[in-house]
């Protein structure tokens, strides 16, 4: 798949929500190989940890987001967020 990143993903943390699934895990890969930190947060209803576990500079939290409390701490470890996944309704 073409990479869409701008190239300046190293030294950055980028928030992946979904990001253990289909499209989320994608664009993790397409972080850690543009030398950015991805941060997965994923509750693993459907994605799985071996998606992503072997890339590097990965890392997982496991995590649903509608739970705001741990969704609000993860993310401020992040200079950016992209997001992997849909919900119907707003969750924010
Ligand atoms: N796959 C496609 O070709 C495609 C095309 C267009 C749009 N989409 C849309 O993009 C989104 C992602 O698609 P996908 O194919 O990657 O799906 P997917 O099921 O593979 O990935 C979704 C990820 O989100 C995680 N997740 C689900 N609910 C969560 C929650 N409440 N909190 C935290 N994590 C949660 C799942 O565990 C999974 O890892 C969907 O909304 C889909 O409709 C997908």
């Amino acid at each position: 798949m073409k990479s869409y990143l701008n190239k300046n993903c190293k030294g950055k943390t980028i928030f992946v929500t979904g990001g253990a699934g289909f499209l989320g895990s994608e664009i993790v890969k397409q972080i850690s190989a543009s030398g950015g930190t991805a941060l997965v947060y994923d509750n693993f209803s459907s994605g799985k940890k071996k998606f992503v576990e072997n890339y590097p500079k990965v890392k997982i939290i496991k995590g649903d987001v509608r739970n705001r409390s741990i969704l609000h701490k993860a993310i401020r470890k992040s200079q950016y967020i992209t997001v992997g996944l849909g919900l119907k309704g707003s969750i924010i």
